[in-house]
């Protein structure tokens, strides 16, 4: 019989560690020089970046690892926490519960639109827009603003395989900076689609936008989802299996925010970006990505890192379509 499109992965030549790392070396090397874009500037601390820090990194499903460039330093993980922060809530109240809550559809707006959430009474649409996100933290299940962050670090350092935390300095300058989040915490509230104290929320979204990685923490946290919710090197389960498709769907969506549509029809793979220069990418099964530069694009989305991806996607048939 012939496979199922959601089983691709199946059909397709496994792939050799040899061949992942030449992408890898390939793609840093390829676009090292590329002078596209521009660091994100509405928060001060990201535009004192250096502009030609880039790091690329691939993770196989056993752990394998293959990594070029400057993939040790440190930088704020920004919206790429809110597919993890999706997955600790999926997993904790479950999925029909996040769709009447925040839903999964795009916008077609951009991250941080007010616009979407009046098209939609309200509504936030997915959990990685801005609105969705910062409801998606309202809903972690805690007793106290503590608890519920330390189950949001808890969670993104297991995926990563080591204790994370936040950069002070990107969080202070995120909340001196953060007013239009602060409006739309409000509007979420008005329309009882966040739960609690919208201030303490977008505290703690801004928190988890600040927290400190590496493109090896985040190719990492990428195995995780493509290993079906286990860490491939400490081999701890994080998520349910069944959860990774639901997060990769909806990153598939809306994981490059308004430009989601041309990336699944250049590249074909589940991709989340965030301001601060990452991207996380990958194919369940097969392999995971990750690639950082703070250069970004009209859209928020890294210059480089999207070069990266596209290309070592292309020479290890990772489009899932
Ligand atoms: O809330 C914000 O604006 C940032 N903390 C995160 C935005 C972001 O990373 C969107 N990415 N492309």
């Amino acid at each position: 019989a012939a496979a199922l499109p959601g089983h691709a992965a199946r059909a397709r030549a496994p792939l050799q560690p040899d061949t992942v790392a030449q992408a890898v070396a390939a793609a840093h090397r390829h676009f090292a020089g590329l002078r596209e874009g521009k660091n994100a500037d509405y928060i001060p601390y990201l535009a004192s970046v250096p502009s030609d820090l880039y790091g690329v990194v691939a993770v196989a499903p056993d752990g394998g690892v293959a990594k070029a460039g400057d993939v040790g330093y440190a930088f704020s993980i920004q919206s790429i926490c809110k597919v993890f922060n999706m997955a600790l809530v999926l997993e904790s109240i479950g999925p029909e519960a996040l769709l009447r809550r925040v839903g999964s559809e795009a916008t077609g707006l951009p991250f941080n639109s007010v616009m979407a959430l009046e098209m939609h009474r309200g509504k936030p649409q997915n959990p990685l827009v801005n609105a969705g996100a910062i409801a998606t933290v309202s809903l972690v299940p805690a007793a106290s603003t503590e608890e519920r962050w330390s189950r949001i670090l808890g969670n993104m350092s297991r995926c990563a395989g080591r204790q994370l935390d936040v950069n002070d300095q990107v969080y202070h300058s995120e909340m001196d900076t953060n007013q239009r989040n602060r409006g739309i915490a409000w509007l979420l509230r008005a329309r009882e689609f966040l739960e609690g104290d919208p201030d303490a929320t977008v505290d703690l979204y801004t928190r988890a936008c600040s927290v400190a990685v590496t493109t090896q923490d985040l190719g990492m946290m990428m195995g995780t989802l493509v290993r079906g919710g286990v860490n491939p090197a400490t081999g701890e389960r994080v998520f349910k299996t069944e959860n990774v498709p639901r997060i990769l769907s909806v990153m598939a969506t809306a994981g490059l925010y308004d430009s989601t549509g041309s990336w699944m029809f250049r590249v074909g793979v589940p991709a989340k970006s965030g301001v601060g220069g990452g991207i996380i990418a990958g194919m369940p099964g097969r392999l995971a990505l990750a690639a950082f530069s703070p250069p970004l694009d009209d859209f928020g989305n890294s210059v480089r890192a999207q070069a990266a991806i596209g290309e070592i996607a292309a020479a290890t048939a990772l489009n899932l379509f």
